[in-house]
């Protein structure tokens, strides 16, 4: 039902019942000093695929890249431990996996969801005038990217970790019953990055209100304290020609940070956008527009 020629978040199997097979995989280098929070947040990013198409996780594989004769192997179990916190959460079970033995240390999951046929929610069924949410805060990147560089603030990087680690269960269950049309979730390609790719899908265009997104307490000075992410600056690259800008070009660098575990971008019927932000947390950050352009305002 969905293969690669979409760019969508998973691939989509139909199973001839009804009933459709979910499949994504997501590796990670390390995002964080703690073991334990990097195995949480690799398995939340995991997931999240899953939850981007309707999906429910079923069964998770788990892969394990480690550097055996530099690293101790109790590390190794802090990271998978972890990571089975997370998996236990969403109801997600943990089924198997392989490690081998590598110069860096890589973790991460092949995780299988189910999905009604009729139920499955992708990239490029949304219309203009559909209302945007958008279900987690923006500017993990930039503080992870301070995180490393010992510049973060405690409270930043611990409501940092937080968000990166959270599911997006309730916001994946919330697309069905309140009608999106299409959703996506934000990482590595940042907020525009990830809209635009559902704009293409979708034929459509979108505004951004820049002061409708939630931005982590704290990024927006560590962005000006030079805290800037390799893959954000690809990102703004990429996205600058494609952006109509009314706002400062930080702002914009915010708009196109990379995330590393961000929320759902979903695009649904203005009268029904209210009740999934409130059901799950979310906020409206735009609308769909008919013709083709990306705008920041
Ligand atoms: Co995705
Ligand atoms: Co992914
Ligand atoms: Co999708």
């Amino acid at each position: 039902m969905v293969g690669v020629a979409t760019g969508d978040d998973a691939g989509v199997y139909a199973l001839g019942d009804g009933r459709a097979l979910v499949q994504t995989v997501d590796i990670f280098t390390p995002v964080v000093d703690s073991p334990r929070d990097w195995g949480r947040i690799a398995a939340a990013n995991a997931l999240s695929d899953v939850y981007a198409m309707g999906g429910e996780p079923v069964t998770a594989l788990q892969y394990l890249g480690w550097p055996r004769d530099e690293l101790a192997l109790e590390i190794a179990g802090e990271v998978i431990a972890g990571g089975m916190d997370v998996m236990q959460d969403a109801g997600c079970t943990v089924v198997g996996g392989h490690s081998i033995d590598s110069p860096e240390p890589t973790f991460g999951y092949a995780v299988t969801g189910v999905v009604d046929t009729e139920s499955v929610i992708t990239n490029e069924g949304a219309r203009p005038d559909d209302s945007l949410i958008l279900t987690k805060p923006i500017g993990m990147g930039i503080a992870t990217t301070a995180i490393k560089r010992g510049r973060c603030p405690d409270s930043l990087a611990a409501a940092a970790i937080d968000w990166m680690a959270s599911i997006n269960k309730e916001a994946g269950k919330g697309l069905v019953i309140h009608g999106a049309h299409a959703a996506t979730d934000v990482t590595g390609f940042g907020l525009l990055g990830h809209l635009r790719e559902l704009c293409r899908a979708s034929g459509t265009g979108a505004t951004v209100e820049f002061d409708s997104v939630r931005v982590l307490d704290g990024v927006p000075q560590l962005l000006e304290e030079g805290m800037w992410p390799g893959g954000s600056q690809r990102n703004l690259l990429s996205l600058e020609p494609d952006v109509e800008n009314e706002r400062e070009l930080a702002d914009l660098k915010l708009m196109v940070d990379a995330q590393t575990s961000g929320g759902l971008l979903v695009a649904l019927p203005p009268d029904r956008a209210t009740a999934y932000a409130d059901a799950v947390g979310g906020v409206e950050i735009g609308r769909l527009t008919s013709d083709k352009r990306l705008r920041l305002t």
